[in-house]
């Protein structure tokens, strides 16, 4: 039985072998076995919920010969999920008595200001400068978006990232990568799911499907996870023990994404953020949505799956999933089912999922030229936070009249849902303001919204029909033809 979890740190190999008497337990986070070690003290917590920064490290994974860097909230990370990985600290940055290029920019341009959020920050601006030669400014804030600092010293540090990140990106990570690289291969060669059992908890990390619908079978009550940036909060947040669980985050056929005639399979592994690479070109509603999800370290971490997994109403992804008409991709160890994204969704929070299924794909399928999508979000500030109104339009009008219409809506009732009465009346009527003003009244009388710390249930009801108005503003009907503008 594979009992270990290895990783490297401090360019070796270290193993944290789970059969021995360890004092981690395998949700340990990397943030709280990082901060146990003498020096790596430089990775702070400030929230252990993925909102401040202070604990962002960079990951370096294998991608081919290569070494790709992202930066993540080590606070929603457990330790076997950096299991084949190389894991990199502020402490890691400094060379033979030199400042990493990013660190010296910081210095430069005042960026630094307290030891507590300075860290994080170095972290991103570290993964930034690895990943991007002379960055747009936008680059340089969505690359931030992640790290708060509560004295407003961000002028400095956007200064300090462009002044950083005008070369290749050489450091003495490059000089090493050779060396890093078979380190890396040496530890993700043994494919045997690794399995760690302790006292209290079952923690199977397998790395293909058949091991882990075989252990989804094996194993029904055990929470399945895969970027765990909703699951890790049950820990953090709530000391809750998460008993069993399956790790799914190790499995490449859950990352494939195909396009065919049809439509586009996106794996239910895929992270968000490379989803949202994807689909800048040819889903633009989806981007959209994806830019203003969480910060660039969650959609690390998050994926499409755990998105549609926790079924949460103010799930970013699910109006637009809604708007598709996206079918999601359910596998057990005998068969698949195709389920509806709408009839997936059962409750509050409660999906179809059987118990011995796991959400494999998400297929979005290819829409007729007629067909305009546009989503919103509506939120208290534009880089990580959660909605408090979202929603995702799909129409169709021929000879302005209206064929197809669908409005989804998120924040708005227990589930995301369509705003029903006001699209049996749009469908067949002329796409006008005059009819927008009378469905506008139909929302805002269909739903029922709570009221929380986001948002007042009035201002929901408001938001919901104005966002309306805001998608017949952005279409224009030129020649008889729909354009978004
Ligand atoms: C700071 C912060 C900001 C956030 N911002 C946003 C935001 O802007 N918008 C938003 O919508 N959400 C947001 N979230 C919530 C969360 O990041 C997303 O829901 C994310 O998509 C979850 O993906 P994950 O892979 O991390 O899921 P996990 O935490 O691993 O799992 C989530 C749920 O899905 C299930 N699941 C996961 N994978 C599968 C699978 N393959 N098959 C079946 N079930 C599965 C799990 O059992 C669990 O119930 C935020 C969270 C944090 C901590
Ligand atoms: S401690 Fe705040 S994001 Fe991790
Ligand atoms: S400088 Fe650290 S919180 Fe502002």
């Amino acid at each position: 039985m594979n009992n270990s979890v290895k990783f490297v740190l401090d360019d070796k190999i270290i193993e944290l072998d789970f059969s021995r008497d360890l004092k981690y337990k395998p949700t340990t986070t990397v943030l709280n076995y990082l901060r146990d070690l003498s020096d790596h003290k430089g990775v702070k917590e400030g929230c252990a919920e993925g909102d401040c920064g202070a604990c962002t490290v960079a990951l370096g994974e294998l991608d081919g010969n290569k070494i790709s860097y992202k930066a993540v909230d080590s606070c929603l990370v457990f330790l076997p999920m950096i299991h084949g990985k190389q894991i990199i600290t502020v402490e890691n940055l400094k060379n033979k008595g030199e400042l990493h290029p990013v660190q010296s920019a910081m210095v430069e341009c005042f960026g630094s200001q307290c030891g507590y959020c300075t860290p994080g920050f170095i972290m991103s601006l570290f993964a930034l400068y690895k990943n991007h030669n002379n960055p747009s400014k936008g680059i340089v804030e969505d690359a931030l978006s992640g790290n708060l600092c509560r004295c407003t010293g961000y002028q400095f540090i956007l200064y300090s990232a462009l002044m950083a990140c005008q070369n290749d990106g050489a450091d003495h990570f490059s000089e090493k990568e050779t060396q890093i690289v078979k380190l890396l291969k040496e530890i993700n060669k043994d494919k045997k799911t690794i399995s760690l059992i302790t006292n209290n908890q079952c923690y199977f990390k397998p790395f293909n499907l058949d091991d882990a619908l075989l252990l989804r079978k094996n194993y029904p009550d055990a929470i399945l996870i895969n970027g765990a940036s909703d699951i890790a909060l049950r820990q953090t947040k709530n000391n809750e023990l998460l008993k069993d669980i399956i790790d799914l985050s190790a499995i490449d056929e859950l990352k494939r994404f195909e396009e065919n005639d049809d439509g586009y399979y996106f794996g239910s592994g895929l992270s968000l953020e490379a989803l949202k690479n994807y689909s800048e070109k040819k889903l633009k509603p989806l981007y959209d949505i994806l830019k203003v999800f969480g910060s660039l370290q969650i959609r690390n971490l998050a994926t499409i799956g755990g998105n549609i997994g926790s079924a949460s109403p103010i799930g970013d992804t699910l109006p637009v999933l809604i708007a598709y008409g996206a079918k999601v991709i359910l596998q057990s160890a005998e068969s698949r089912r195709d389920v509806s994204i709408e009839e997936y969704i059962k409750g509050y929070r409660k999906t179809d999922l059987r118990k011995d299924e796991i959400i494999t794909s998400v297929f979005i399928p290819k829409l007729n030229e007629k067909s305009k999508i546009k989503t919103y979000k509506v939120s208290k500030r534009k880089d990580l936070d959660i909605s408090t109104v979202s929603s995702a339009f799909r129409v169709s009008v021929e000879n302005e009249i209206v064929k197809d219409i669908c409005m989804a809506y998120g924040g708005m009732a227990e589930i995301t849902k369509r705003a029903k009465t006001a699209e049996t009346y749009l469908l067949k009527k002329k796409w006008s303001r005059t009819n927008i003003e009378v469905a506008m009244e139909l929302i805002y009388n269909e739903f029922e919204p709570l009221s929380d710390a986001r948002a007042e249930s009035e201002f929901r009801r408001v938001a919901a029909k104005n966002l309306l108005m805001k998608f017949f503003n952005d279409l224009q009907i030129n020649n008889g033809i729909l354009k978004l503008v």
